[in-house]
């Protein structure tokens, strides 16, 4: 159903904003590193009207539809993200009254493909538009990370809303997450980014992230730095010194960065292979080091790279979920079908 089917009147704005999938750079973004994510073509369009004290929203990926009033705490349902982005837009001192928003999403839900930072960016472009609010997208990613830490309640890092936000088709988005400067790095022509879903649920994947960010808190204290980007790779003899599992969690981080800054130049310099290398660096440091990996999932990046991938790696947060292979755009066929045949559950976005 529309938005006029459900509501009976026309939305007066829409906006969209896509899934994303990360290249290099996992695990970096709380620890103030370095990330090179790129938006997929799947989107979430909201379209809104202004509403007085309410936030009445219809999904039409789960055909629901519910009301909340702004003073309501989260109820753990999708309202809570675009809930989340009014109760953050009135928290930062912007005049929003409420709103009627229809929600429709092509990102595919729970594989690690962002769709929830896509339903938040959406939602705060569609009322920045709707209010005449005057922010630029580097404070709407901000707002949006904030309505997902604060109102929804996931302690995630910042870099799936700063791609949703200032990502561009056909580019990656190199971002520093220290002071969110960036810069758009092209894709190498002649190959395709194909994201492989294991079919993995992604088992305990909140708990084992925030277990994650507390270790790394835990490697600074020791460590004596800010952030574990403060870490360079001569300091390795100190890393390795730290008690396990802190040695390795901070290995993969400090490694990760030196691997997304080599990567960047590898793609500016159209040097794929070498990026394919550093993908492929990157998923068994994720394995052995921070352990996000799963046997099915290193099983998968195996494939992969078999049946022609230059090179894999999970990506997001890990624990099952999603691998990102970067494979010739000539071999795609041969590849999803090797694949498939070797591992019959893999699904292609
Ligand atoms: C999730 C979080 C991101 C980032 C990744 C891991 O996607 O939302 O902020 O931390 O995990 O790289």
């Amino acid at each position: 159903m529309g938005f006029l089917e459900v509501f009976g009147h026309q939305p007066a704005t829409d906006a969209s904003a896509p899934g994303r999938v990360n290249l290099l750079g996992e695990h970096t973004d709380y620890n103030q590193g370095f990330v090179l994510p790129t938006p997929l073509s799947y989107n979430t369009r909201v379209e809104a009207s202004a509403m007085d004290g309410i936030i009445e929203a219809y999904a039409e990926n789960f055909s629901q539809r519910k009301v909340r009033g702004l003073q309501n705490a989260k109820q753990g349902d999708w309202l809570d993200y675009p809930a989340g982005c009014v109760w953050v837009l009135r928290q930062a001192g912007y005049q929003v009254p409420g709103a009627r928003m229809h929600l429709k999403s092509s990102v595919p839900i729970g594989v690690g493909l962002s769709s929830s930072a896509a339903l938040e960016v959406a939602t705060l472009r569609a009322l920045r538009r709707l209010f005449g609010l005057d922010f630029d997208d580097v404070t709407l990613a901000r707002l949006a990370q904030r309505a997902e830490v604060e109102y929804v309640g996931v302690r995630c890092g910042i870099m799936d809303q700063m791609v949703a936000s200032l990502g561009q088709p056909g580019h990656a988005l190199f971002l520093d997450t220290r002071d969110l400067s960036y810069r758009l790095v092209t894709l190498p022509r002649g190959y395709a980014i194909l994201v492989v879903d294991s079919g993995i649920p992604r088992r305990l994947a909140e708990s084992g992230y925030n277990t994650r960010r507390t270790e790394c808190e835990e490697a600074c204290k020791l460590l004596g730095v800010k952030a574990l980007r403060d870490v360079p790779l001569q300091s390795m003899r100190a890393v390795n010194g730290l008690p396990e599992p802190l040695n390795r969690r901070a290995r993969h981080v400090v490694t990760e960065n030196a691997r997304v800054l080599e990567g960047v130049e590898a793609l500016e310099q159209g040097n794929v292979k070498r990026f394919g290398e550093l993908m492929l660096a990157s998923h068994q440091s994720l394995k052995e080091d921070y352990r996000v990996s799963l046997p099915e999932v290193d099983q998968l990046v195996e494939i992969c790279i078999k049946h022609g991938a230059v090179g894999a790696r999970i990506t997001g947060a890990g624990f099952g979920g999603a691998i990102v292979a970067l494979v010739p755009e000539g071999e795609k066929e041969l590849f999803c079908q090797g694949v498939t045949k070797d591992y019959p559950a893999a699904k292609f976005f």
